[in-house]
């Protein structure tokens, strides 16, 4: 179905590109558990904490068992077979550290972990995509929120995670303003893009003030001297300068980098709102999110029609 903008005679709606209305990119109500059958990984997964500590998770990992990913069914399922692998991949990668570090991931682990990733089209590591969208569940009935699974660095972990969280759903009203953008363009309707623009600065402005919410809730020394080196990737890494083997997968070593917020679909499409551009590579990420591409293919395609229509009306200069 053609989904872009010059096409349709409807309204487009985040629906259409299996965006949520309410979350955005998050996923909504992610699972707690798996079926039975995967019963090793999530042992492993919840208590991935205490196995680094006690230096034995590499060996748990060696005695558990290959398990077929065939009986995941549900997109719900695999995303949270893909958060439960990554922990388990990062934690068994950094368990001694960025000096001790291993060249191959057993393949009990890697080969579920890089069928789930194709899966899903995700690489096989730990991203924004598992930590932040899709780790959280509801702690209580007034809706405080709460990890599904975690690494080292205590409650800055819970911070760092969640803080982020709120900023992604800060962002949706923004989202769906950029909808009312294209749509407002689609009809010439100054007014409504004005508005819709109004709400895309109001929800940035939400977005700032979660963030700041790092400050009470994450300690920078614990974030930079434990937490940034288990989500750091094996691509241009020191650590591991030749990537990782992933056994049973491919006998070449494999390199992916670590998290990172340039991975947040929401912030690709700002950025495309509003014609940020980043230099180098900052903020490059590779999309194999298909809703997202069509997504980011009409906000573009808006973009290039958007700019003379408002500078006609007189309304913005900023956008070029
Ligand atoms: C809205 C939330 C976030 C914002 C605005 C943000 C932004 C930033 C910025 C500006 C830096 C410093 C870059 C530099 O000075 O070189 C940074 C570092 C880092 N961020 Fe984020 N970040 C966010 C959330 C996340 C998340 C959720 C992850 C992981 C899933 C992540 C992973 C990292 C890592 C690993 C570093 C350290 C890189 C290094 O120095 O080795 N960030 N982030």
């Amino acid at each position: 179905m053609d989904t872009k903008v010059k096409n349709t005679e409807t309204l487009l709606s985040l629906g259409q590109f299996h965006i949520s209305e309410d979350c955005g990119f998050i996923l909504p109500e992610p699972l707690v558990d798996l079926p039975v059958y995967y019963k090793p990984w999530m042992d492993i997964a919840r208590n991935v904490l205490e196995l680094i500590f006690s230096h034995s998770l590499r060996l748990r990992i060696h005695n558990m068992p290959l398990l077929e990913t065939h009986l995941l069914r549900t997109h719900c399922e695999l995303r949270l077979a893909h958060l439960a692998l990554s922990m388990m991949t990062v934690g068994y990668v950094w368990q001694e550290g960025e000096r001790e570090t291993i060249k191959v991931l057993p393949r009990n682990l890697s080969v579920p972990f890089c069928e789930v990733s194709q899966r899903l089209g995700l690489p096989p590591i730990l991203i924004y995509t598992d930590a932040v969208l899709a780790n959280w569940k509801k702690r209580d009935p007034d809706g405080n929120l709460e990890l599904l699974l975690t690494l080292p660095g205590g409650e800055s972990v819970r911070g760092f995670f969640l803080v982020t969280l709120l900023v992604e759903l800060a962002a949706v009203p923004g989202l769906k303003s950029i909808l009312d953008v294209i749509n407002g363009i689609h009809y010439n309707d100054v007014a409504m893009v004005t508005k819709a623009l109004d709400v895309v600065s109001q929800a940035i402005g939400s977005m700032k003030q979660a963030f700041k919410l790092m400050h009470e809730y994450v300690d920078p020394s614990i974030f930079y001297g434990i937490m940034r080196i288990y989500l750091s990737g094996w691509k241009d890494n020191p650590s591991m300068p030749e990537g990782l083997v992933y056994d049973g997968v491919q006998e070449k070593p494999m390199e992916f980098s670590g998290g990172s917020a340039a991975q947040s679909s929401i912030l690709h499409c700002f950025d495309e709102l509003l014609g940020v551009q980043h230099e180098g590579s900052s903020g490059k990420i590779t999309i194999s999110n298909c809703s997202l591409m069509i997504m980011l293919d009409n906000i573009r395609c808006c973009t290039n029609l958007w700019s003379p229509l408002l500078k006609n009306q007189g309304i913005i200069s900023f956008a070029t």
